[in-house]
């Protein structure tokens, strides 16, 4: 299974703590950056993540910036993505359940490296559940068609 990733220069540490973290999971990351330090735009590595998913590039992807809501709102501009800022693993896990959500998002200058962790598994090992939610989930798609 292919994550991937994308931060903007905030979050440059934390996305290679959770890289390691993912990849020792046995997932396959695919790294959109940034990787250099200087002042960087997170629309870039949100749309990157964001389109990574819906073309079948990757299955899932992660995306971090400061606070993870910037990098949400360009991955969520992607028609088809449903990007959830998470800053527990109770969020993540339900994202993932009743959601569906494809981009795991969060911010590097809101939660540590271990909290961090624990939401990225709880919502990797999480499935979705269907039923119920496929008719919400359905919704999101149309309001994204009327658009
Ligand atoms: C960068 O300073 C910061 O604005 C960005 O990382 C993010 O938090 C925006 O939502």
């Amino acid at each position: 299974m292919k994550i991937a990733m994308g931060n903007d220069h905030t979050a440059i540490e934390m996305k290679d703590e959770i890289k390691a973290f993912v990849e020792d999971l046995g997932y396959e990351v695919i790294d959109f950056g940034t990787n250099a330090t200087e002042s960087c735009d997170y629309p870039k590595y949100g749309e990157e993540v964001g389109r990574a998913v819906v073309n079948g590039m990757a299955d899932l992807g992660i995306a971090i910036c400061g606070t993870g809501v910037g990098i949400s709102l360009a991955c969520n501009k992607v028609k088809g993505v449903r990007a959830c800022v998470c800053s527990e693993p109770y969020t993540a896990k339900l994202s993932r359940m009743h959601n569906d959500s494809n981009v795991l998002c969060f911010g590097a200058r809101v939660i540590g490296v271990e909290m961090a962790k624990m939401i990225t598994e709880e919502w990797l090992k999480a499935s979705y559940e269907g039923g119920r939610h496929q008719r919400r989930v359905d919704m999101l798609a149309e309001i994204e068609n009327r658009c």
